[in-house]
């Protein structure tokens, strides 16, 4: 079943216990807000550095924060994000995932998808794919590996910029969600 729009981490969460106990039980996911923006970039810029993803600047996640989602602590730091891009009435994809390192493996990655799969589901949108280099973490989350070349509209909005675009490492994956 699909979570509702705030979702806090419970019992589920694992054994890997950077965060006190205390402070894993106020984990929630939540639509994200302009000014989380501020965590978010840096997040993402640090896994950008790693190869990881693409960067993303302030300006472009300012524009664009309605598509993401955050995890954030009970102190609102953002341990996470992600975001839903829409690509037709029934195509989106999982954009900018990342879950801060200190917070790896405690679920936070997983509350986020399943959030971003009810935003997916808020807009009818049906199917959710993404291109990632974590194909494990995705097939745990019910998502199975296809043919990149199933997602044209992908490769002329961020590919064609990318360094990487004549030897892709990434791995496509795709999930109905309704
Ligand atoms: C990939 C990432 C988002 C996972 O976040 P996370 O919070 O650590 O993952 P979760 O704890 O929610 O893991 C959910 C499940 O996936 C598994 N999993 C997590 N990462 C995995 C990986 N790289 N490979 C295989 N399985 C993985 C977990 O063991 C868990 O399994 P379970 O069903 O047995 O409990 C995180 O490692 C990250 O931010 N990586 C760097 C940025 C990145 O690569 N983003 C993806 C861009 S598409």
């Amino acid at each position: 079943m699909l979570l509702d729009a705030t979702d806090t981490l419970g019992a589920a969460a694992g054994a890997v216990l950077d965060l006190p106990a205390a402070a894993r039980a106020q984990v929630a996911t939540r639509p994200a807000r302009v000014a989380d923006m501020l965590q978010v970039q840096p997040l993402i810029a640090g896994f950008a550095e790693k190869g990881l993803m693409l960067p993303k600047t302030l300006e472009f996640l300012n524009r664009n924060f309605r598509e993401f989602v955050v995890a954030v602590d009970g102190h609102g730091t953002v341990l996470g994000c992600g975001a839903v891009r829409v690509y037709t009435a029934q195509l989106a994809e999982v954009a900018s995932l990342a879950v801060s390192e200190d917070a790896h493996g405690l679920g936070v990655g997983r509350r986020i998808v399943q959030q971003l799969e009810v935003e997916a589901e808020k807009l009818g949108i049906g199917t959710l794919f993404a291109l990632t280099l974590q194909d494990g973490f995705f097939h745990r989350l019910g998502y199975r590996t296809v043919q990149k070349e199933m997602f044209p509209l992908k490769v002329w909005a961020d590919c064609r910029s990318c360094s990487k675009l004549h030897a892709c490492d990434e791995i496509a994956v795709v999930k109905e969600v309704m």
